[in-house]
């Protein structure tokens, strides 16, 4: 999605960079060579933000890879970078064991197909300039002969720049009467696509730029989190030496990705996770691995401004917390490891650029700053709104409530957005509080959660879960807001029919946006229910109408859905 804005509420896009599709034919340039030993890279370098949120005196970068040895050797590697090819300084990473936690408690099964222990690397590039490409280099074993080669561009201050949004690209739907049976895999597709938004053409619309960075709506990887899942499916496509449809692109590499929490990224349905990984099928219907799960605590590295004590092994109902949310079966046979699970967290800890912190226990939530906006990732998994999941509720079924948002998230919220003086605040979270589908009616938890963002000053909100495209009008929340959802009581919300960003421009209320086509063909009768949109709570915030101007290459990524079925 293009975003400008210059003083007033205008969104609009911004001219395409040559700079930056000069640079393109570099990164596909940075290809793997054969490896110098027979040590194996399975996570070629990639960048993230780190720990740095808000924008201070100077940026940084995380350059991060796994390897297959089951000790790190962080001495035999570095990380040269600068301004220039020629680099001019350079770092050593740390290096730190993940997928080893079975080995903390010799009472626990290891299923067969436990993928082992693994060595993650961050590498911390500090002091850079804002809005800056650098360039960099990781040379040690297993990586090309003359090293890894890629770049990135620091975080822009200024009032232009462009973000991609999309999500939900671990679904991997059956083909129709595919025999034997075969999925569907979209994602690389929209890697590529995502990286070549400058060659797009939209009938009707100005060019369109490189993306600076992009937004993740959550859903990327089935089931429990499961390294296996990151190794075979995500990071090849997103991460991939050659740019095109079958293979992804080199994304990771260069831009920023950042990435919500989704239901399947910490388990199944976002209630619980199951640390030793499920036996009752393949990947995507329940993994096998066993050993690795919850991958995301390591595999990423957001910023750890998020509060402690809420993420996937404990059960909020309001402001009660049980520690239930992390558990041991595997073939009928159920454990209790509190061993487990704490080696699992401290295999989390790192030092990505303000300390060594667990990174469990602080990115759930996060918040960074990009340009004039202020960005806050909420996880909004069923484990913090009672373990809740009512799989029975549709639009003709009534859905039970949910708990309240506990007070140590509220609270953390609040303060997170009234302590930013941006101009822009902008929300993602996975399952949506408003659409019209049956999944949010099952997970409408985060209806909580919209009055306190809407009174903080939200103005956008992307969501997922939903494998569609779906916006609303601007929305002002009413009392009843986070109520069942029933045709018969009171408006849960407030619209603002004028808005439509061409000719009226500044939108009364909050506006809510679900992506979550990246996995699949949109607008599924499974996933866009006619009945929800004929019900009388939905009309109230699902009416038809043309999109808003800037929404133009978000439309286009929906069209692109439509054109890969
Ligand atoms: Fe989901």
């Amino acid at each position: 999605m293009a975003f400008k804005t210059k003083g007033g509420k205008k969104m609009r896009r911004i001219p395409s960079q040559g700079f930056w599709c000069a640079l393109l034919g570099i990164a596909v340039a940075a290809c793997f060579a054969p490896a110098a030993t027979a040590q194996e890279v399975p996570y070629k370098p990639y960048i993230e933000l780190g720990d740095a949120g808000a924008f201070g005196t100077k940026d940084q970068m995380i350059v991060a890879w796994q390897t297959d040895e089951s000790a790190p050797n962080p001495s035999g590697y570095t990380v040269e970078f600068g301004t220039t090819p020629s680099y001019g300084a350079s770092v050593t990473p740390s290096g730190r064991v993940v997928d080893n936690y079975l080995s903390a408690d010799l009472t626990l099964p290891v299923p067969p197909t436990a993928s082992g222990p693994h060595s993650n690397y961050a590498a911390i590039l500090k002091n850079l300039a804002y809005d800056t490409t650098y360039f960099y280099r990781v040379t040690g074993p297993g990586m090309p002969a003359g090293g890894f080669r890629a770049f990135f561009h620091t975080r822009k201050q200024s009032n232009q720049f462009s973000f991609l949004v999309e999500g939900d690209e671990g679904f991997f739907p059956p083909v129709p009467g595919s025999n034997p049976a075969r999925i569907a895999d979209y994602e690389a597709r929209i890697v590529h696509l995502m990286y070549n938004t400058e060659n797009l053409a939209v009938a009707g619309g100005p060019p369109l730029p490189h993306a600076d960075l992009a937004l993740n709506t959550g859903d990327n990887v089935y089931t429990n989190g499961a390294e296996g899942s990151y190794r075979d499916y995500w990071m090849p496509v997103w991460n991939s030496d050659t740019d095109s449809n079958e293979t992804g692109a080199p994304f990771v590499r260069s831009l920023p990705f950042f990435i919500v929490v989704g239901n399947h990224d910490t388990g199944g349905t976002g209630v619980n996770v199951n640390m030793l990984g499920g036996d009752g099928g393949g990947r995507f219907t329940g993994n096998t691995d066993g050993g690795d799960a919850v991958a995301y605590f390591n595999n990423y590295y957001f910023p750890l401004n998020g509060p402690v004590g809420v993420d996937q092994e404990f059960t909020w109902t309001g402001d009660s917390v049980a520690d239930d949310g992390m558990f041991f079966s595997f073939q009928g046979k159920s454990y209790t490891s509190p061993d487990a699970i704490q080696a699992y967290r401290d295999s989390t800890k790192v030092d990505s650029g303000n300390g060594p912190k667990r990174q469990i226990d602080h990115m759930s939530n996060y918040s960074f700053d990009y340009g004039n906006v202020h960005f806050v990732f909420l996880e909004a998994n069923p484990h913090v709104f009672g373990g809740q999941l009512d799989g029975t509720a549709n639009y003709l079924t009534a859905p039970q409530a949910f708990s309240a948002y506990p007070s140590v998230l509220r609270e953390w919220l609040i303060n997170d957005l009234d302590s930013s003086s941006l101009t822009w605040k902008i929300v993602v979270f996975h399952q949506p509080a408003f659409s019209s589908g049956n999944a949010t009616v099952r997970n409408f938890q985060m209806r909580g959660v919209a009055k306190f963002m809407e009174d903080h000053g939200v103005n956008l909100v992307f969501n997922g879960h939903e494998h569609n495209y779906q916006r609303t009008f601007p929305l002002r929340a009413e009392a009843g807001v986070a109520a069942a959802p029933s045709p018969a009581g009171p408006a849960a919300v407030d619209i603002d029919t004028s808005f439509d960003g061409a000719t009226q421009t500044v939108p009364d209320g909050v506006l809510y946006l679900v992506e979550g086509a990246a996995g699949t063909a949109i607008s599924t009768t499974a996933s866009c229910n006619r009945a929800g949109a004929a019900s009388a709570w939905i009309r109230k915030i699902r009416q038809p109408g043309r999109l808003a101007s800037a929404e133009s290459i978000l439309r286009k990524v929906q069209l692109l859905g439509w054109i890969r079925i």
